[in-house]
């Protein structure tokens, strides 16, 4: 959507994945969708570094309202749990240098069941966001047909532009229409909104983190065109922080979202967050990665299938290239690393047989830089995984500088042709930034000068 906003994916804390619809404030003071939950969670993103790395936004999702539209048919904040108003939330929230988002859902109730924007209500809801200075709202989509999607969604964007105030714009559209063409329109939808879910909610849990990755990468030759400046995928909220994710994980997590051009929306707690995942989250470079201006969203390049043995040799396949992936088609064309190995590191202690499962995603990033994540779907040990940039199809005779994202850990002078390994823990990732390194004077120039 071209609105000025979003041009690079939008950074911040969202309740739900975290905090759901838990409504019940009198048991769990703490945890319950209240006011205080959110005044405290803007003083941790105000006071901890958030802010400062460009997480600005502090969503609120479902359970917000009352049962019920006021007299004048407005929509009302809860009043026991919100007794300040939305306003006030707002003016808090604004004063500290952070934005404010909230949810409403296009159809006769929210999914949590409170009440839902149907189509003679989106202009008036749009004008009560902007009149509470709100900065970005989720538009879920219980509740409502295909039919009223597809006239609700853009009229709601028209009346967001139209009470003048920015407002990111988090459509949950394509989510309720399978998330593929043909029942899915891209071009449309990049018109239409800032961000968009595409498919299925986040869980507490490791599998559905990879369920929501193989979804985004089988059907990546439809999404990542969509993706650019001002209109974003949203694989949904990062989990790290919270109780389903080991730590090689989280940092999979995050650098798979990163690759993604992903929004960046946090759901945990923040005030008890241990120091581990605030650091996963706070990578510097990691961030500059995921903010990257031209905002091209990286690809699957490389599915090493198959097995193999303790030296990698054993009935191995791979598939991939810079173009195209997935499951069949094309993707069984693309005999990528077929001179690659790989086996378990360290020791040569036999490991029995497990398909290699390794996956290499590529994100081209600003001034001939891009990101590589190297991810291990295995469950045995770290494994060292061997190939080069020249089997990752960059460029021939160039020559990079590589960081280590997580490591720090700098590798000058990598030319395209060089065997390299990487070790890749169990369900953990190597996450590399690399730019091309000025070049030494050619002797050319001194033949010419002499000619
Ligand atoms: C479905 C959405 O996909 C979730 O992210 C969350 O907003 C819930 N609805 C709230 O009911």
């Amino acid at each position: 959507l071209e609105n000025g906003l979003a041009l690079t994916p939008p950074m911040g804390w969202l309740a739900w994945e975290r905090f759901r619809c838990n409504v019940d404030c009198r048991a769990d003071p703490r945890n319950c969708i209240s006011e205080t939950l959110f005044f405290e969670m803007a003083d941790r993103l105000a006071e901890d570094g958030w802010r400062e790395l460009g997480y600005k936004y502090i969503n609120i999702d479902d359970c917000w309202s009352a049962k019920q539209r006021d007299a004048a048919g407005r929509l009302v904040p809860d009043p026991q749990r919100f007794p300040r108003g939305i306003k006030a939330l707002a003016d808090y929230v604004h004063a500290r240098g952070l934005k404010l988002g909230i949810y409403g859902d296009l159809g006769t109730l929210t999914c949590g069941g409170y009440p839902g924007t149907t189509l003679d209500y989106v202009e008036q809801d749009a004008q009560t966001f902007a009149e509470w200075g709100v900065d970005m709202l989720k538009l879920d989509g219980c509740y409502s047909s295909r039919e009223e999607q597809a006239e609700g969604y853009p009229e709601m964007a028209r009346a967001l532009n139209s009470t003048g105030r920015p407002i990111v714009y988090s459509c949950s559209w394509p989510a309720y229409q399978g998330g593929l063409p043909p029942k899915v329109n891209y071009t449309v939808l990049a018109e239409v909104c800032n961000l968009w879910r595409n498919y299925d909610d986040i869980q507490d849990s490791w599998d559905s983190v990879l369920s929501i990755l193989d979804w985004f990468s089988a059907n990546q030759d439809v999404l990542q065109p969509a993706a650019g400046p001002g209109h974003w995928n949203d694989p949904d909220m990062l989990i790290i922080g919270n109780f389903g994710l080991s730590y090689e994980q989280s940092r999979s997590q995050m650098a798979l979202w990163t690759v993604m051009a992903a929004p960046l929306l946090m759901s945990t707690d923040l005030r008890t967050i241990s120091p581990s995942a605030k650091e996963i989250l706070q990578n510097r470079l990691m961030i500059q990665i995921n903010q990257d201006p031209l905002g091209i969203q990286g690809r699957r390049i490389v599915k090493v299938r198959g097995k193999a043995d303790v030296f990698g040799r054993a009935d191995r396949s791979s598939t991939g290239g810079h173009n195209k992936d997935g499951e069949g088609g094309d993707a069984e064309k693309h005999e990528q690393e077929s001179c690659g190995s790989w086996g378990p590191a360290g020791t040569a202690a036999p490991q029995g047989k497990e398909k290699s499962h390794i996956e290499v995603f590529l994100r081209p990033l600003s001034h001939a830089a891009s990101a590589l994540v190297f991810f291990s779907r295995r469950t045995d040990m770290p494994f060292v995984y061997t190939t080069s940039l020249a089997k990752l199809h960059f460029p021939e005779d160039a020559v990079y500088e590589v960081q280590d994202v997580y490591s720090g850990k700098i590798i000058s002078g990598l030319k395209t042709g060089d065997s390299f390994s990487v070790v890749i823990n169990p369900s953990g990732v190597v996450m590399w930034y690399l730019y091309p390194m000025a070049l030494p004077a050619q002797p050319w120039h001194v033949v010419r000068q002499q000619a």
